[in-house]
């Protein structure tokens, strides 16, 4: 029976966004460079994603050190470095064990405070909203450092060319306050769910306890080292993320007494500009509404919310007071959605 979690926020106390800021590292990989190194070409990842190009960190260069710069402009941006939580959404953490939120924290100068991580893939960002609102509604905590940090090319297989043009590296990250649930910036409420049925959909066969485990037995074949590598069956994952990100928006929606059309703008996962578009076609808001950075960025997994705002807000289209609809969708597979009214914030 299908239950997902859909709530609003208890009237009163609520999380309030009060800083953004994001990171991508330096290095640019075009259409054009991969085209040298596999079989594809700019038209075809154009035409099929909308991407032109993508960040990719230098060897040397983990998730952390991209959560590490995030983070710390998120903190500028909110004009004070005192958060009691750090939740680190990420597919890519710097080890198996432990998780990289901690080390984030200590290298933030954040001593002591509480950290972890959140495992939900492409929609890692918007469950790590979740949980900090529900740590600030708790009374857990008062504020919270959210980040999204991916280094995607750590774990792309460079034979394969249906994942490789897709994912890049970068970062984004968010400071949430407890406030009142009527100020712009107050995260309106959360849809999450999830079908761990599909899991093979999207999904890093090795390296976890399912491999070892059946490694251990007598007469196991040896790991094929692809299993190493991030796979995806894009087609399904196409159909479900369209279907399962409109009907998340729709809840959330529902939830906040927003009519469709009066969203001013839907920040989606950036995984395909096709998605996106048909997303916002199900919904019944127009395509130009929708706000897109895949272009320049890929699709940055847990980072990617937190980089297409920043850069809608850089380029002036989300401005205070704007209604902005998130929502995503991910491996596991997972999806969610949120809300709010676009606060008057500083973003770095
Ligand atoms: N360059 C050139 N040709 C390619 C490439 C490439 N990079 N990749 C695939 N092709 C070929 C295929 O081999 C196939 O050829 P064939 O017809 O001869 O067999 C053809 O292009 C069409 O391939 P499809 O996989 O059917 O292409 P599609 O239009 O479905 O696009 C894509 C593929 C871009 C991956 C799309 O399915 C997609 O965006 N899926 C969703 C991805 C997504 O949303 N991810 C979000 C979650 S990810 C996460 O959580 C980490």
């Amino acid at each position: 029976m299908e239950a997902p979690l859909t709530h609003a926020s208890p009237p009163g106390r609520a999380a309030v966004l009060a800083g953004l800021g994001t990171y991508v590292p330096p290095r640019v990989v075009t259409n054009e460079d991969l085209s040298l190194t596999m079989d594809t070409s700019d038209e075809w990842i154009r035409t099929r994603t909308g991407i032109t190009q993508r960040h990719w960190a230098d060897p040397g260069t983990a998730t952390g050190d991209l959560a590490v710069a995030a983070g710390e402009r998120a903190l500028k941006s909110a004009g004070s470095d005192a958060v009691d939580l750090v939740v680190l959404a990420t597919t890519t953490p710097d080890h198996p064990c432990p998780a990289t939120a901690p080390e984030v924290a200590s290298r933030l100068g954040l001593q002591n405070v509480a950290a972890y991580d959140i495992a939900a893939v492409c929609s890692g960002f918007v469950y790590g909203l979740a949980s900090a609102a529900g740590a600030i509604a708790a009374g857990i905590a008062e504020r919270v450092l959210v980040i999204g940090a991916e280094t995607y090319s750590t774990i792309l297989n460079p034979d394969d060319r249906t994942t490789s043009v897709i994912f890049g590296d970068g970062a984004g990250a968010v400071v949430l306050r407890a406030g009142d649930a009527t100020e712009p910036g107050a995260l309106l409420g959360h849809d999450l769910g999830s079908d761990g049925s599909l899991k093979d959909l999207i999904i890093v066969p090795g390296g976890g306890s399912r491999q070892r485990s059946a490694a251990a037995a007598p007469g196991a074949p040896e790991p094929d080292p692809a299993d190493a590598y991030f796979s995806m069956q894009g087609k399904p994952v196409f159909r479900h993320a369209v279907t399962r990100m409109a009907a998340s928006s729709q809840a959330m929606l529902d939830r906040a007494g927003w009519p469709a059309e009066s969203v001013d703008w839907f920040v989606g996962h950036q995984a395909n500009v096709r998605i996106l578009h048909a997303v916002a076609d199900q919904l019944g808001m127009p395509r130009d509404r929708t706000v897109v950075n895949l272009d320049r960025v890929g699709n940055t997994s847990a980072a990617s919310i937190p980089l297409a705002l920043s850069d809608a807000v850089a380029a002036g289209r989300i401005t205070p007071g704007d209604r902005v609809l998130m929502s995503a969708f991910g491996g596991g597979v997972t999806w969610g959605s949120t809300a709010l009214v676009w606060p008057d914030i500083d973003a770095n």
